[in-house]
């Protein structure tokens, strides 16, 4: 079966461990959030449809390059481990973007990158040295369908273009390089076509211009006052979809590797399973965090969110934020077992961090495993 990703090992590593132990989880006030999920721009080149920022990229906002490059210093100086660049917008596509990751790089803050890959040629040595992982969202294998699901702002294709990218950074990258495929299928008046087909087409790709991972991810959407409810697509289809991806396992080697999003199992069988949290407390609200250029969020489900806004880094400190009664009264009032309604990615690192605390609270030795992903 291709591989699952396993997050719960992540939270055995001796700096999680460190944090957990201190953070004072009566008031649910960690030090510094380990990980930052970072917009740098609410603007993107692409124009795709469905895409799941769509209300947030209708402000174009971005951080300055001046307030970016200060952000920088400021996750150095609070002890943060991780920097996410991600969207909202295309992350690349800010014109500060090369000399922070340079900044985060010097000062041994690892960087992840979710691109749509088209400037990936512009900061080819920088993420080639400084980035541990590079996902490019494709979810196509040929041009023509690429050209549908994410199109430029002017309809043309840059899938090639893109291809060629991610050819060149596989060449000398130091980190990973994924290929990244979220399930799109026809939905309601959106004239969405169905890319299940190319599934295989675009794996075969991924491996053959030196990708390390192609990862299937389905897809969200809000329905029934549920923001990142699970797609529903039809039955039929899904069951395409699943025969493409029970074939992807023979194009696994030792360099190149298949990995189903966590939910994944779930669209695919067009469940509506609840995911019931018996926990007010959401841990991962304390361990990473997302900074947006409208805003500071408990994290991406509640991005641009106003009553899940934690502070605005435009106008205050990152330190100054994090320990702000807003923050606070905003943590005060989250109830995850009533506001998280949607299938969070988080749920099993949650459960195990409850799990870990219980362990602490009883004496007991944590299983320990040497670092080896700041990505938690
Ligand atoms: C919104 S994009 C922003 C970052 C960057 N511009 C990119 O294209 O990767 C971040 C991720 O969200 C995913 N995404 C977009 N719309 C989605 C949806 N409706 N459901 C699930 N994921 C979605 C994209 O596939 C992409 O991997």
């Amino acid at each position: 079966m291709p591989k699952k990703m396993n997050l719960l090992d992540k939270l055995h590593q001796p700096f999680v461990i460190e944090a957990i132990k201190n953070t004072d989880w009566s008031s649910g006030s960690s030090k510094t959030p380990l990980i930052i999920e970072l917009d740098t721009t609410e603007a993107c080149d692409l124009a795709c449809p469905g895409c799941i920022s769509e209300d947030i990229m209708k402000t174009k906002n971005r951080f300055s390059n001046e307030r970016l490059l200060q952000l920088g210093e400021e996750f150095y100086k609070n002890g943060v481990k991780g920097v996410i660049l991600i969207g909202g917008g295309e992350p690349l596509a800010h014109p500060a973007v090369g000399e922070f990751m340079d900044y985060l790089g010097e000062h041994d803050i690892h960087i992840g990158i979710t691109t749509n890959g088209t400037f990936i040629d512009k900061y080819l040595e920088t993420i080639a040295k400084y980035s541990s992982w590079t996902r490019v969202s494709m979810d196509a294998g040929t041009t023509e369908t690429f050209k549908i699901l994410r199109p430029s702002k002017g309809g043309k294709s840059k899938f090639d273009s893109i291809v060629e990218n991610m050819r060149k950074l596989a060449e000398v990258k130091t980190g990973k390089l994924g290929y990244s495929y979220l399930i799109q299928t026809p939905r309601d008046g959106q004239g969405i076509i169905s890319n299940i087909d190319e599934i295989y087409k675009a794996a075969v790709l991924a491996r053959d211009i030196g990708c390390d991972y192609f990862e299937v991810k389905p897809s969200y959407q809000f329905r029934e006052g549920i923001d990142h409810a699970l797609m529903i697509h039809d039955q039929t289809i899904m069951q395409r979809a699943k025969e493409e991806i029970s074939r992807l396992d023979e194009l696994t080697t030792d360099t190149f590797s298949v990995m189903k999003a966590i939910n994944l199992d779930y669209s695919l069988q067009g469940s509506q399973l609840q995911q019931e949290k018996n926990y007010i407390h959401c841990p991962a609200t304390e361990l990473r965090t997302l900074v947006c250029p409208s805003g500071t969020f408990v994290c991406p489900y509640w991005r641009g969110k106003d009553h899940m806004q934690i502070g605005n880094l435009n106008n205050m400190g990152f330190s100054e934020m994090w320990h702000s009664q807003q923050r606070k009264n905003v943590m005060d009032r989250l109830d995850a077992s009533k506001d998280c309604t949607f299938h969070c990615l988080r749920h099993e690192s949650n459960l195990e961090v409850n799990n870990m605390l219980q362990t602490i609270k009883e004496g007991k030795d944590i299983i320990i495993v040497d670092e080896f992903d700041r990505f938690i």
